[in-house]
């Protein structure tokens, strides 16, 4: 297994349905499914609105710190087996907040199990508190100076949810209060929404990564302005096939972007909804033919290389993807970073 980074992940995406039945029902909560099968036959999108829709619904089961810790423990189990060796993981805690969870207990228990993750789980960690963009700038604001307040551990801000018609320059002064704080700043920028929206993160939101933004493809100068800048850009191709923004995976735009000199990295996204974690994403790119042994390192370097880990720990993982791309029982194109099995 390869050690790589995961840079784009929604805590809230990683709610399996068994254990959004299990905390309904520890929590008395009454949800709107027959049964499993019933909840799983929903998870068929049509696009990125319709995903958003059943994901926070199905976030109402989520109600005390314990289920906030239990959702980020299980996260974490999972990207240890995947070849996880560093998580900077979205939460959006909006989406919480105003279900009337107080914000204290939201932090405490995701920050609980990701202050621990090294020591339990080899995984170092960052949290980036994402605000949702269709709720609009002053609620962004108003949740950024809440959680600053709250003096608890976060290493960035960003920006997802329904992107058309809420494009990044509507959060200029959010990003700008969030750099004045020391904070790393990323946006989900050219997944539904157009290449316009990737260049305002870039000039405007003054991001250091782009979520997605598999839609410059569209535009050649911010094509060349991405290479030139190897800005990473944090891919989801499982993600991209069920939200219907790419056909099929064998037309996934990924080889081409890593054809064109982007600096790409694989990430899950919302894992539980889309088909799977981070090591189903390589194996689905390699199934599809889409990657030799060198596309692999590469992507596994970008991922280590584009993370806001610190200096020290980004050597240490260099070394050790390394030490494993030398060893000749890795075959990294069927057993790689995709891989928790063979
Ligand atoms: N929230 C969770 N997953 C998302 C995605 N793929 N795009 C925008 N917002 C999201
Ligand atoms: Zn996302």
């Amino acid at each position: 297994m390869l050690p790589i980074a995961e840079l784009h992940l929604h805590l809230e995406g990683t709610l399996e349905p068994e254990t959004i039945f299990a905390i309904a029902e520890r929590n008395g909560v009454e949800l709107p499914y027959a049964d499993l099968e019933d909840l799983r036959a929903r998870y068929a999108f049509s696009d990125l609105q319709s995903f958003l829709d059943l994901c926070y619904a199905n976030v109402a089961v989520l109600r005390t710190s314990e289920d906030f810790a239990d959702m980020t423990t299980a996260y974490l189990d999972r990207a240890a087996a995947a070849g996880v060796r560093h998580a900077e993981v979205f939460l959006n805690p909006q989406a919480h907040v105003e279900r009337g969870v107080p914000l204290r207990d939201v932090m405490a228990g995701v920050t609980g199990p990701l202050s621990e993750s090294l020591r339990t789980h080899g995984v170092s960690s960052g949290l980036i508190v994402a605000f949702l963009r269709d709720e609009g700038e002053e609620s962004a604001m108003a949740t950024l100076e809440a959680v600053l307040a709250l003096d608890a551990p976060f290493i960035g801000v960003g920006l997802d949810s329904a992107e058309v018609g809420h494009p990044p320059s509507n959060f200029a002064r959010v990003f700008e209060r969030a750099r004045a704080e020391g904070l790393h700043c990323v946006a989900h920028a050219g997944e539904e929404g157009p290449p316009s929206y990737i260049w305002e993160a870039l000039d405007v939101l003054r991001v250091q990564r782009i979520d997605h933004g598999i839609r410059c493809l569209e535009d050649d100068q911010l094509v060349q302005r991405l290479v030139q800048d190897q800005v990473p850009l944090t891919v989801c191709p499982l993600s991209n096939v069920s939200l219907k923004v790419v056909n099929s995976i064998a037309s996934h735009p990924l080889p081409m972007m890593l054809e064109r000199g982007l600096k790409v990295t694989v990430n899950s996204d919302d894992p539980a909804y889309f088909g799977g974690y981070v090591d189903d994403n390589f194996d689905a790119l390699m199934g599809a033919g889409h990657l030799c042994a060198a596309d692999v390192a590469t992507l596994a370097r970008n991922s280590i290389d584009a993370s806001f880990a610190d200096p020290s720990r980004k050597r240490q993982l260099m070394s050790e993807l390394d030490v494993a791309l030398a060893d000749p029982g890795i075959d990294t194109v069927h057993q790689g970073p995709p891989g928790s099995q063979p």
